[in-house]
């Protein structure tokens, strides 16, 4: 079976990496037009970087939990898995999943703005830092920001189409085009999470919970 699945923050949460929009999210601490924005990042690449210098640094302390090594369970198992994510951390990789798809980016890659080109980041970036390759002071977290094109859209709305079970876990369904890839596939679709998210009616199952709890159940479930 073709098993397309797409992940959020709260897969990451209880490995005590925020969400964004639960109550103490961080979307509710910090101001996303500064902060997750190019136009923030033109106007004061200085907090912005700080503040993807604290999340990477709360991701080198954070441990893979049980839902993100179910997944990884999943995957080598004998069902085709599609792992696709909109977090940034790499959970996901550090549990043991492979060709993880970051369609938000990720938190330890560095993108030049001059040049396009990519590389494993330090843990700390400060503005005006010079690109490896070209020597432009434009480096930036290699993350997607609001205003931009998510990656890899083409490989997701291939993988879309041809599912035969989409399953969204951990994710609140208020951020486009993520929120739309249930509108995309014709499979079975599933979600996973802790509360009914805004597109919970577009599914056609639900199971809630802790992520720690239901995801690994549904693998046993769908791996027996
Ligand atoms: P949100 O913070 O919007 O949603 C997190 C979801 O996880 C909510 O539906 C929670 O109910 C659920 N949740 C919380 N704790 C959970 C747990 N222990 N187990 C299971 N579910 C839990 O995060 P995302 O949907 O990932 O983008 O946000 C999408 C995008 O918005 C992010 O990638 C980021 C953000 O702005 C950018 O920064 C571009």
């Amino acid at each position: 079976m073709k098993i397309m699945i797409l992940t959020g923050a709260g897969v990451s949460a209880e490995s005590g990496l925020g969400t964004f929009r639960d109550t103490d999210g961080l979307w509710t601490r910090y101001d996303l037009n500064e902060v997750a924005t190019p136009e923030g990042f033109a106007r004061n690449p200085a907090r912005v970087h700080e503040f993807y210098n604290a999340r990477r640094a709360n991701c080198l302390h954070a441990r893979p939990n049980a839902a993100h090594q179910a997944l990884a369970r999943l995957q080598r198992g004998t069902h085709d898995v599609t792992l696709i994510t909109q977090n940034v951390d790499d959970l996901h990789e550090r549990a043991g999943s492979t060709d993880v798809i970051h369609m938000h980016g990720e938190l330890t890659r560095a993108l030049c703005a001059a040049c396009g080109k990519r590389w494993d980041t330090p843990p700390t970036m400060s503005p005006n830092d010079p690109c490896p390759y070209c020597t432009a002071p434009a480096t930036r977290p290699d993350v997607v920001w609001f205003g931009e094109i998510p990656y890899a859209m083409d490989t997701i709305t291939l993988a879309a189409q041809e599912a035969d079970l989409f399953v969204a876990i951990g994710t609140s369904a208020e951020v486009y085009p993520a929120a739309g890839i249930v509108e995309l596939t014709r499979s079975d679709t599933l979600e996973l999470n802790l509360e009914p998210s805004a597109r919970a009616n577009a599914f056609d199952t639900h199971r809630f919970g802790p992520a720690t709890e239901i995801v690994p159940a549904w693998v046993d479930e769908i791996m027996a």
